[in-house]
């Protein structure tokens, strides 16, 4: 009885563990959305400038960019530690992908305009390693 009312306890604990790290998963999956709200919403906003040659990248798009970084490394580490499977090719993509972007907005944060091919190339990587989480399955 002992042992059983024991591997209960233990099996309560291992659940609550469990249960615990996919919460933290979840919210830091929402953070990682978040991230892509910010550098999205940023690419978003100059759309018409960017048609006439006068769109900036915007501080929210660096921040974004920098969010998705740091969420998605941490979203690596907690679901390894969890024994979740991790798609090293696809995350190896994005974070490629995510370093481009970075490098982009982070050389050119300061410049009044960007030229509209430079900054229209920042949306559509940043679609693109969203269509490449979403599906990319
Ligand atoms: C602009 C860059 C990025 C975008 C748009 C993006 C987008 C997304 C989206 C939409 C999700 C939720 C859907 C899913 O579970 O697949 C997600 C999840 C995730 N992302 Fe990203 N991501 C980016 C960069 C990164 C980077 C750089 C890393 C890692 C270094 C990363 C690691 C992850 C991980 C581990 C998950 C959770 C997968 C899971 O729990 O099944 N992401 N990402």
């Amino acid at each position: 009885m002992a042992v059983q009312g024991g591997a209960v306890a233990v099996g309560a604990r291992h659940l609550i563990r469990l249960r615990t790290m996919d919460v933290l998963i979840h919210l830091f999956v929402g953070l990682h959305i978040v991230g892509i709200g910010a550098l999205l919403g940023g690419f978003l906003t100059q759309m018409k400038a960017m048609g006439k040659g006068t769109a900036r990248f915007v501080p929210a798009m660096l921040h974004g960019a920098l969010t998705m970084l740091v969420t998605g490394v941490i979203l690596v580490g907690l679901n390894q530690a969890d024994d979740h499977h991790v798609n090293n090719i696809k995350i190896g993509v994005k974070l490629a992908v995510l370093i481009v972007i970075l490098g982009l907005v982070y050389v050119k944060r300061d410049d009044e305009h960007v030229d509209k091919r430079l900054f229209g190339l920042v949306g559509l990587l940043t679609l693109a390693n969203i269509f490449i989480a979403v599906l990319w399955t």
